[in-house]
């Protein structure tokens, strides 16, 4: 069980068992802040970050992917820079949620270093084919770049221990009715990726809009030293902070769900996204009622958000605590 303390079998001593993961991301407040999570979280192993075109344009997500890295001391964690647009000729945005940078009201210090040479699906197919079994996907943008991967080399499915992905839903949309974002960025993509022979773990917006920044997580937020100065005004900016509501940080939800999938209940089903409807292009139909097929989803139904926070905020704090 990723995030576990088990035994070591020769030595007795107690080792953290430490889950790999490469986040393919479009930063993007709430990836940043799913990014930082995953920085505070000792259980966890960062072997890359790849970026895709979606909250806004590729070049933007990769600059903030480079700045994050440095402001979240990742080190030398490769940084690849994948699919500007998606599979079909369609451009869909969110600017007008995360701000023309993608970051909100935060601004970070420019960074020094450049990503790495190639591109985000060479770098996910041969980091998985390099260690089959042991790498956790975690894909919290449009997923161009993970169903490009999977068309290139099918054998991917096979190598990932595990995919884990923030989007769709199976009540609503928040682009429009229908359709939840990284979906309607992208609806080929993500129809190839549910279809491709893995059990998506799927942290839809009917889990997602309960993990929100409310006015007690954000005075968590604010003693957080230099890390504060991503979180207050990225989570302020993202939507209106109250003593009941806020804004929801739904890309964590992906990372929070390696680390403890204990922390939401969750049910296989068999979801396909629609690619054609006039109105319901990008919405994940969901059958609960799997009968004789194969689930090609476990759809996370709900979150237990006080220990969701505990364990956010208790990350946020051990990395605060490292860069001061
Ligand atoms: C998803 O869409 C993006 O705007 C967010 O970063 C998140 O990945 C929520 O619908
Ligand atoms: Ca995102």
């Amino acid at each position: 069980m990723p995030g576990g303390t088990p035994i070591h079998a020769l030595s007795g001593r107690i080792v953290p068992f430490v889950t790999k993961v490469l986040i393919d991301c479009d930063p993007g407040i709430d990836d940043a802040l799913a990014l930082a999570l995953a920085a505070g979280s000792p259980s966890l192993e960062i072997v890359g970050i790849t970026t895709v075109g979606g909250n806004v344009d590729l070049s933007m997500t990769t600059a903030n992917a480079l700045a994050l890295r440095e402001f979240l001391d990742l080190g030398d964690v490769p940084v690849t820079p994948g699919s500007a647009g998606a599979l079909l000729p369609q451009t869909v945005r969110a600017a007008h949620v995360h701000g023309e940078s993608g970051l909100g009201g935060a601004v970070l210090p420019a960074p020094v270093r450049d990503v790495s040479a190639g591109h985000a699906v060479d770098f996910i197919i041969d980091a998985l084919k390099a260690a089959p079994g042991e790498i956790t996907l975690i894909a919290v943008g449009p997923l161009t770049n993970i169903a490009l991967a999977v068309r290139r080399e099918p054998r991917i499915v096979e190598w990932a221990r595990d995919l884990v992905i923030m989007g769709g839903s199976y009540t609503r949309g928040n682009h429009n009715p229908a359709a939840e974002f990284n979906m309607l960025a992208d609806p080929e993509a993500a129809a190839i990726v549910f279809a491709a022979g893995w059990t998506v773990k799927q942290l839809g917006l009917d889990v997602t809009l309960s993990a929100v920044v409310t006015s007690a997580v954000l005075d968590r937020m604010r003693p957080l030293g230099r890390l504060s100065e991503l979180l207050v005004p990225a989570a302020q900016f993202y939507g209106m902070v109250t003593a009941e509501g806020g804004p929801a940080i739904h890309d964590a939800c992906a990372v929070a769900y390696v680390l403890d999938p204990s922390l939401f209940a969750a049910v296989p089903a068999v979801v396909n996204v629609e690619t054609a409807g006039t109105y319901t292009r990008g919405m994940t139909v969901t059958d609960f009622k799997v009968a004789d097929r194969r689930p090609n989803a476990l759809v996370t139904t709900s979150l237990d958000v006080k220990r969701f926070w505990d364990l956010v905020l208790g990350a946020y704090e051990g990395l605060a605590a490292r860069l001061g």
